[in-house]
Parts: structure tokens; C-alpha cells; sequence
């Protein structure tokens, strides 16, 4: 008796000819490397959206921690070109993050709801890391995709392989033999020189088992330059020795609207090489339903959305999804209609040049930098600032007139901003973020926020007071009276933003005389009335105010003992604010990093309440 369809056999056969029946829903995917980077990421595109696959971020054998920042750039609005350089935790931590989510998303499976397929992307050097790879993950997946394509990796990853039919049928026999009944899926390189070329390196991956294609993986790479000054802005080094290193640096792959017609034109030259039955999941520039439907119509069983994602804010991606689904703009099929509201039409990754102004020291390595002129901004929001041959980071900007900066020297990137003079320059990009992370008039206080005898508490540790002015400003222009308490590691730190605090608040500065975090026990006494008494600059209102909100922001630590000391003073969860600062890559929602929970703080802003932060700890990124 037959044993009836595997598991594998089940997803081939739901996706076979799906480009053919034009009357249903078409089937999306998520794309490797795109805001589906982490377990979290995953978990938050299956609860959320309505995509059949999800797509991991290429995983190699060992750790990579990919190529510093800038890695993504859009030199026009909806057109990318990235340099990530295949970041990523290395099989053992991939095997033990895949092996929790599995676990975490059958037990959260709604039986209401078809599960996505988890397609674990896998990148290897040769046949043998591919097939250890492909023999280790494919228990975890209900597909596997080889990364044959990747432009810009080094050492003989990516596109190297796919540009080679005989590495191409090799790498995916490889894979194909250890993957057992789990389906291989080989994503392909635009980048082949002859015409005819990618249609048959597409038939050799099916002659060597591949159940299915991928395609298109970046065109390119190329450079990409600031404007003004001809930098570079990826940070993708040549290879070591490279005798040609001026060409061969800051390159990176395009993504996005304009590889759009080259990826139609590639999957018609797959899908018409390979004929309709081999599953085949397109990709390039689809942004609207008429390119996700033209992508189908090409051939593509299933359409990946991928750099759209930085065009559309997060709170509308499951929007984004059931209309790309659905095939058509709005109702019909009018291209005429107006885009739906979702979509930015504006470029938001382009660099400003500023003029440092002044840099002042503050000691413990905590500066003030200052540049010339203004650069609006809420509490919540981030913004980038780039030293071209450096490198790139997110920060929260301290001050809008004069726009001003509070760094604390911690790595590459800061210790060279921390070198700045009068007269240096420097790029900024921003602000991100929009929405109830994002603390404007319209969000900063509670309706019984201004009650006399009520006040807002805002408790900082050293760099964190760089959100402190604008916050307290905010709260105050909403007739809240607030008290603002820093924390400093040392006696010698000079106090941060002090007038600019001092402006809209009363001002508290406590030093941690060798206890960590004194500030928050000094917290306590002055609202809880126990504990140290060493809290002399309000002795008159310590039983009589009473705090309407708390808000923390510093280090993880720090702030899980500020909501600790907020729910002992009887605080609801909704009245504790914390300001999450997480890595972030792009600040458009791409590298999927900025999250808790799923949340993406370039999207929402850094402020989350306990309630929305609810213990949702982050995990590592694949
Ligand atoms: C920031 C970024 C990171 C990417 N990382 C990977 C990756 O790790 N592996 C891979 O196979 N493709 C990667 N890609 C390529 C995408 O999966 C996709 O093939 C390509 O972006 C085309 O689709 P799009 O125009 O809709 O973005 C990446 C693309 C971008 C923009």
C-alpha cells in the first residue's frame, strides 16, 4: 500500500501551476534577507499577514556578522541597492533559534488558518557546505532555497556559484541529497552574461534534483555615491589584495522598482525554459497588485515581496499583502486609479551634510555634538548619522535648534564622531519612526496628566537623557509638570542637556556613589516614601505628588528596574513607558532588526508602554 504524499510532495503540489489559475488569490512569499531576518520577524508575517512562504535569511555554516554600516541605500524612491553581506548567526545558532520558532509556531497554529511553509534560505561555498547545511536544516524546514545568487558576497558564496551551470548542478545535487524529502529550491542570479543563460542554469538546477526555482536574486553590484561629495555609501570592502579596489569596493546589489522589468523578463525566460509545471517563486521591484499580477502572468506560482516593505509602514504591511494578493489596485482593474495612501512616494534614506558646530566633552566618554542648523524631530523618533570611510549608526537625536547629538563613545563609528571639530562634517539622515512610539503632542500624556499635584517622571541613565528635552517638552506643553532624574555612572560627568532639561522640567542629577542605578532607589523614596532617604531636592512634595506616567530610558537593565520600581509605586503597565533602542540596519524596515516582539522601532518609534513591550525578550538574528 502507498504510504500517500509525503509532507514535501504536499508543498510542491500547492504550489504547481498556481501562475495558471489567475482566478484565485495570488500566492506571496516573503524574500530572503527582508524584514524576515529573526524568529520574531517570522512569527509576526505568519500571525499578521496573509503569505503562503516564509523566507529566513540566508544562513552559512559559520557566524557571519556581515558588512559594517551603511549596507542598504535607496538612490531613488523604491530603488535599492544593499550590501548586508549575508549577516547571519552560523548553523549551530541558526539550528537552536529554528528549532524554538517550530516549536513556538505549531503550538500557536491557528487551525482556522493555513500555516505559511518556512523556506529556510541556505548559502554555502560548495557542494559540501551545502549539503552539510541542507542536511542539518531541512528537518527544520518545509522547503529549503539555495542562495546560488547573492552579487556582492565574498570568498565564493552567491553568484559566483550561480553563474556557473556546472557549480550550479553540483551545489544542488549536494543539497538535494541531504535534504531528504524536504523540497530544494534554487534561487538563481539575473546576473548571466548570454542570452538563453538563465533558462538553462535554471534546467540543470531541475536535472539535479531542484524541485523548484527562486528567482531574481539583486542585479549588479555596483557603487552607489552621495551626490554632493562622490562618497561611497555602501561600506563593502574589495576583497583583500583586490588589485582593482577602487572598483571593486562599496558594491551591492539592486533591488527593487528598478529590477522590476528585469525580473519579468527573467521569469518569462524561466517559465518558458522549464514549461508550467516546475513551481517557480518570482521576485524583483513588485510593489504594486498590478506587478505582483504581471509577475504571475509571467509565470511566477508564487510573487516575493520583498524592498516594497520600506515603501509601506509596518502597521499596513497585512493591508499591503491582501491587496498585492488580490491582483488589482483597489476594486478593478484601473491603473488610472491613484495608489493606495500606504505607499511613501518620496525617497527617505537620503543623506544631509552638516557642519559640526561644537563638540563638548562631558567625561565618563559622553559628548555633546552640535551641528549648524536645525533638524526637527519627536522623542521616539531616530536618525542616522554617517561618516563616509567609517561608517553608520542610529541615534536619537537630542536637540532640534541647534540640532544637537548626546554620544556616548562606544565603538568605530562613535569614537570618530567623538574626534569631530568646528567646521568637520558629517551626513544625517531621518528622523524614522511614526506612530504611538513616537511621542508628539498628541501622545504625551494621559487626560488626567496635567491634575494638580500629578506629575511625569522621567528617569535616565547617562546617554538616555538625550531623549529627555524633547520629552519633557512635549509633556509640559500639555500642562504636565515633570520631573526628570539622571542617573550618572561618576562624579565627574558633566550634567547632560542640562538647560535644555532645566527648561521644561525639574531636575534631579544622581550619581551612583558606587551603587548602580542609584537613581532608581532614590526614585522609590521620593514617590514610595521608603528605602534610602537621600533625595533632598523635593523633601517638601514627597507624599504629596503623585506620578501620572513613568517613563525610563537607558540601558535594558536599567529599565526593566524603572517598570519594576513603577509597579511597585502602583503605576498601571499603560502609564510605564520605555524607549527601545534596538540595532537598526536601514531605519526602512528591510533588515528587520529594530524589533521587539515584531514591532519595528523605525516603523513605530522607540516608546512602548509595558503593557506592548510585555515581556517580549529579543532573540538573535538568523
Ligand atoms: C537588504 C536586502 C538583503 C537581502 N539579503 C538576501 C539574502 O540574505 N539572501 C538572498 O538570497 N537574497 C537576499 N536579498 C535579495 C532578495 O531576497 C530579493 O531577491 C531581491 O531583493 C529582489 O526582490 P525585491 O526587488 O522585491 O526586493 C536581499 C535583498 C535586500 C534588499
Amino acid at each position: 500500500m502507498s504510504a500517500g504524499p509525503s509532507p514535501g510532495d504536499r508543498v510542491i503540489e500547492s504550489l504547481r501551476g498556481a501562475h495558471r489559475r489567475t482566478a484565485e488569490p495570488i500566492l506571496l512569499a516573503t524574500v530572503s534577507g527582508i524584514a524576515t531576518t529573526n524568529p520574531e520577524m517570522i512569527e509576526w508575517f505568519a500571525r499578521e499577514t496573509a503569505v503562503t512562504i516564509i523566507t529566513s535569511k540566508s544562513i552559512q555554516v559559520r557566524p557571519n556578522p556581515g558588512n559594517r554600516e551603511p549596507v542598504i541605500t535607496e538612490p531613488e524612491p523604491g530603488s535599492f541597492g544593499n550590501a548586508v553581506g549575508l549577516k547571519n548567526p552560523g548553523l549551530a545558532a541558526a539550528l537552536l533559534e529554528l528549532r524554538e520558532l517550530r516549536r513556538r509556531l505549531s503550538a500557536r497554529a491557528d487551525p482556522a488558518r493555513s500555516k505559511p511553509l518556512l523556506n529556510i534560505s541556505i548559502a554555502g561555498r560548495d557542494p559540501e557546505e551545502f549539503s552539510l547545511l541542507a542536511g542539518k536544516l531541512a528537518p527544520l524546514a518545509d522547503l529549503l532555497e539555495l542562495n546560488l545568487s547573492c552579487p556582492h558576497a565574498h570568498g565564493g558564496y552567491g553568484s559566483v556559484i550561480g553563474c556557473d551551470r556546472n557549480l550550479v548542478e553540483r551545489c544542488t545535487r549536494a543539497a538535494v541529497d541531504a535534504a531528504g524529502a524536504t523540497p530544494v529550491f534554487a534561487k538563481l542570479t539575473p546576473n548571466v552574461a548570454a542570452p538563453g543563460e538563465l533558462a538553462a542554469i535554471a534546467r540543470r538546477a531541475v536535472e539535479a534534483g531542484a524541485a523548484g526555482i527562486v528567482a531574481i536574486n539583486t542585479v549588479g553590484p555596483d557603487q552607489y555615491r552621495e551626490p554632493e561629495t562622490g562618497a561611497l555609501i555602501l561600506n563593502n570592502p574589495a576583497p583583500p589584495g583586490s588589485p582593482d579596489a577602487a572598483s571593486r569596493s562599496g558594491l551591492g546589489g539592486r533591488s527593487g522598482r528598478w529590477i522590476r522589468e528585469r525580473a519579468l523578463a527573467c521569469i518569462r525566460e524561466i517559465r518558458d525554459g522549464l514549461g508550467p509545471e516546475v513551481p517557480l517563486i518570482g521576485m524583483g521591484g513588485v510593489e504594486l497588485p498590478e506587478d505582483a499580477r504581471a509577475l504571475r502572468d509571467a509565470g511566477a506560482d508564487v510573487v516575493g515581496v520583498g524592498s516594497v516593505l520600506a515603501l509601506v509602514h509596518q502597521k499596513e504591511w497585512p493591508r499591503l499583502f491582501r491587496d498585492l494578493a488580490d491582483g488589482f489596485r483597489n476594486e478593478g482593474s484601473d491603473p488610472s486609479r491613484p495608489l493606495p495612501a500606504y505607499y511613501r512616494e518620496e525617497g527617505n534614506m537620503r543623506f544631509q551634510r552638516r557642519t559640526v558646530a561644537a563638540r563638548r566633552e562631558l567625561g565618563g566618554g559622553l559628548f555633546e555634538l552640535e551641528l549648524e542648523g536645525t533638524f526637527a524631530f519627536e522623542a521616539g523618533q531616530s536618525c542616522f548619522l554617517w561618516l563616509p570611510g567609517v561608517g553608520e549608526k542610529p541615534f536619537s537625536p537630542a536637540l532640534d535648534e541647534p540640532a544637537t547629538f548626546l554620544i556616548r563613545r562606544r565603538g568605530l563609528v562613535t569614537d570618530a564622531l567623538g574626534r569631530l571639530e568646528r567646521g568637520d562634517s558629517l551626513f544625517i539622515r531621518g528622523p524614522y519612526g511614526s506612530g504611538e512610539g513616537v511621542i508628539d503632542a498628541t501622545m504625551a500624556a494621559p487626560a488626567d496628566g496635567a491634575a494638580p499635584g500629578s506629575v511625569a517622571l522621567i528617569l535616565v541613565a547617562g546617554s538616555g537623557a538625550a531623549l529627555a528635552p524633547t520629552l519633557a517638552k512635549r509633556l509640559a506643553a500639555r500642562g504636565v509638570a515633570v520631573r526628570v532624574m539622571i542617573g550618572l555612572r561618576d562624579d565627574t560627568t558633566a550634567v547632560p542637556l542640562e538647560q535644555a532639561i532645566r527648561r521644561h522640567a525639574d531636575l534631579q542629577v544622581l550619581r551612583d556613589q558606587g551603587v548602580i542605578g542609584r537613581v532608581l532607589r532614590v526614585a522609590e523614596d521620593t514617590y514610595g516614601g521608603t528605602g534610602e532617604s537621600a533625595s533632598p531636592a523635593y523633601p517638601e512634595t514627597r507624599r504629596t505628588e503623585s506620578l501620572n506616567t513613568l517613563w525610563a530610558i537607558g540601558p535594558d537593565p536599567f529599565m526593566e528596574g524603572a517598570m519594576d520600581l513603577g509597579i511597585r509605586l502602583g503605576l498601571d503597565r499603560d502609564r510605564i513607558w520605555i524607549s527601545l533602542e534596538e540595532e537598526m540596519l536601514c531605519g526602512t524596515g528591510l533588515c528587520g532588526m529594530c524589533h521587539r516582539g515584531g514591532r519595528l522601532t523605525c516603523a513605530h518609534g522607540t516608546f512602548v508602554t509595558m503593557t506592548a513591550a510585555g515581556g517580549a525578550g529579543k532573540e538573535s538574528c538568523l
